[in-house]
């Protein structure tokens, strides 16, 4: 080890100042708590845009204003005379001037705490991109990586009456990030979902899992019950309106039982949900249930036993006026005009929507696939990639795992296929299926353009086959469509997880015009008359619902937009494909 200079400054001479904060990452510590009592963090918290780094390489955090002598140092931040931006949001949508800003902003809040009686305290963020680094009364608590799942960190052991909370999110594209640094889609940053603090006991319930056992006839419920502070105990299960009470014996931790009930079916014509209570010492969590099952039978999808068509269409989780920060209103509208569409099935592309999405699709009654953006050309050979990819996995499985909407885990999206990526997504698949075996996994994989067939290896590992397919738009010789469907012969289900074409709303011409709602309307015409006459497709989730912004869409007529949307990006309006696939919906 060279001795340092005397003239060293840590601040201004480390280069990788990166590692020490990397080193701490908060894992998959996801619970269900959706019934608790959660205080909110959200408001004005004051905010500094600190594209050099400065607060992680001068460590703003320690607050240290003054030598060792009692001399003060100049400061170069000033937390409470800082602007206040209102949380949750995303700073591009915020203010203009950091509409393209990719970086890190250091946010903080002050906030009192007083003890009633809880033994253990977390601050629970649902969602903020990419990395975000937090700090409570100058003390560094650890990282999170990942721009779409929640994340909870424990400050029991740091809370005061009076505390700080720093919090650094740097949204900078990466190559070696889940997904990585060429998107399809605009890069929001910032803490774009809700922040709250949550009271524990000592001993405390960490997940529950319930649903409608498989295999059962529908005449069997399996509930699981995760406890965190005591290793064994009793757990009691209550469904009031199945007359259900049974107790699950908690041993290390966990407990699962198998209870003979014939619970009326949640499906999308009949969105039944109860209402489950899990009791564990004085803690109890409550959720609403559906009860159905999603299994795969040769080429066909089944719902509740009886084979079902998915009528979808994909969707980024975007609004023009919140960006990411979908409001519950903008949510509950999507699913409204996705069902006026003739939809029972939505692609919620290509990461993980909010915890509402899931929620709000259990009570109105749609089914959908839920992804990780495991996008494109991910480092498939770099274990790190694979540890985030794999978190944010298990993550928004166990966030989702008691949703009934949710039907399919997507492990990716558009891979080209090599031996590093498919080793990378297999063990997805197979985590996926660890993590939960009551439902099927698949991933958007492209088909083999040489020899015309869908030929991807990974389709051994999932249960139901996505295609992307865009003839008509980026392959123009259409007549390759049915020769690829023609020369494959898949043994499982295949969905077609996009196609489509740009069209500017309101912009008219002929089927051959480009960027015209007619050119569009021809595309969905052709790939609709093709697609239903193959019998292994057994859905579609075409691209896309409504337009959203891109950065790599400058066309004059896109303008940083991608215009595949069947709806404008305000969503008030209805292009003519929109009614060609209602059309097909409808009759189906
Ligand atoms: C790809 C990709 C989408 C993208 C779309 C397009 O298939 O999966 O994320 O937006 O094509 O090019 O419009």
């Amino acid at each position: 080890m060279t001795k340092k200079s005397e003239n060293f400054q840590e601040g201004i001479h480390t280069p990788n100042f990166w590692d020490e904060y990397l080193n701490k990452q908060i894992c998959a510590t996801v619970m269900t708590d959706h019934s608790r009592e959660k205080e909110s963090l959200n408001g004005l918290w004051r905010y500094a845009i600190d594209q050099y780094d400065s607060c992680l390489r001068n460590k703003w955090f320690a607050e240290k204003t003054h030598d060792e002598d009692g001399r003060a140092f100049p400061p170069d931040c000033s937390f409470d005379n800082w602007e206040v931006m209102p949380i949750p949001c995303c700073w591009n949508i915020f203010d203009e001037k950091l509409f393209l800003y990719e970086g890190s902003i250091a946010y903080t809040r002050k906030f009192s705490y007083e003890n009633r009686g809880e033994k253990r305290v977390f601050i629970k963020f649902g969602g903020a991109n990419y990395r975000t680094m937090i700090f409570m009364n100058k003390t560094y608590m650890g990282m999170h990586k990942g721009g779409s799942t929640p994340f909870y960190v424990d400050v029991t052991d740091v809370l005061q009456t009076e505390n700080r909370l720093l919090v650094v999110v740097n949204n900078t594209r990466r190559p070696e990030n889940v997904p990585m640094d060429n998107t399809d889609w605009f890069n929001y940053g910032g803490i774009y979902r809700d922040v709250e603090l949550l009271r524990l006991p000592e001993a405390f319930i960490r997940s529950i899992s319930v649903g409608l056992e498989p295999g059962s006839d529908y005449k069997k419920i399996y509930a699981e019950v995760k406890t965190e502070g005591a290793p064994k105990g009793t757990a009691t299960l209550k469904i009031p309106e199945l007359n259900i009470s049974a107790e699950i014996e908690i041993n290390d931790h966990s407990g699962k039982i198998t209870l003979p009930v014939n619970p009326e079916l949640w499906s999308v014509e009949n969105p039944k949900l109860y209402e489950v209570t899990v009791e564990f010492n004085n803690d109890v969590i409550t959720e609403k249930i559906g009860f159905r099952e999603v299994r795969v039978e040769g080429r066909d999808i089944l719902l509740n036993g009886k084979s079902i068509f998915l009528k979808g269409v994909s969707c980024h989780e975007e609004s023009l006026l919140n960006g990411r920060s979908l409001t519950e209103e903008e949510i509950r509208e999507n699913y409204a005009l996705a069902k006026e569409m003739g939809c029972n099935f939505m692609r919620l592309a290509h990461y993980p929507h909010s915890e509402a999405a899931a929620r709000i699709a259990d009570e109105v009654g749609i089914l959908l696939w839920e992804e990780i953006p495991v996008y494109w050309a991910i480092q498939f050979d770099n274990p790190d990639t694979y540890a985030d990819a794999e978190n944010q996995l298990t993550e928004l499985i166990t966030r989702d795992i008691n949703r009934a909407s949710v039907i399919i885990w997507s492990v990716g999206n558009e891979n080209a296929d090599s031996d590093a990526r498919l080793s990378f997504m297999s063990r997805l698949a197979d985590k996926t299926r660890e993590l939960d075996s009551t439902r099927l996994v698949s991933a958007a994989c492209l088909s083999d353009t040489a020899i015309l067939q869908i030929n991807d290896r990974l389709a051994d590992k999932i249960d139901v086959i996505g295609i992307n397919e865009y003839y008509g738009w980026y392959e123009p010789d259409f007549t390759k469509l049915p020769k690829i469907f023609n020369n494959s012969n898949p043994q499982k289900p295949v969905i077609i997880s996009e196609f489509g074409a740009d069209a500017k709303a309101g912009h008219y011409g002929t089927k051959d015009d480009m960027f015209s709602e007619n050119f569009q309307l021809d595309v969905y015409e052709k790939q609709i008359d093709m697609l239903s006459k193959i019998d292994y497709v057994k859905g579609m989730t075409p691209w896309i619902f409504y337009d959203f912004r891109c950065p790599r869409r400058s066309h004059y007529l896109q303008n940083y937009y991608n215009l595949k949307g069947l709806l404008s990006a305000d969503k008030k309006h209805k292009k003519l494909a929109f009614f060609e696939l209602k059309k097909f919906y409808d009759k189906k």
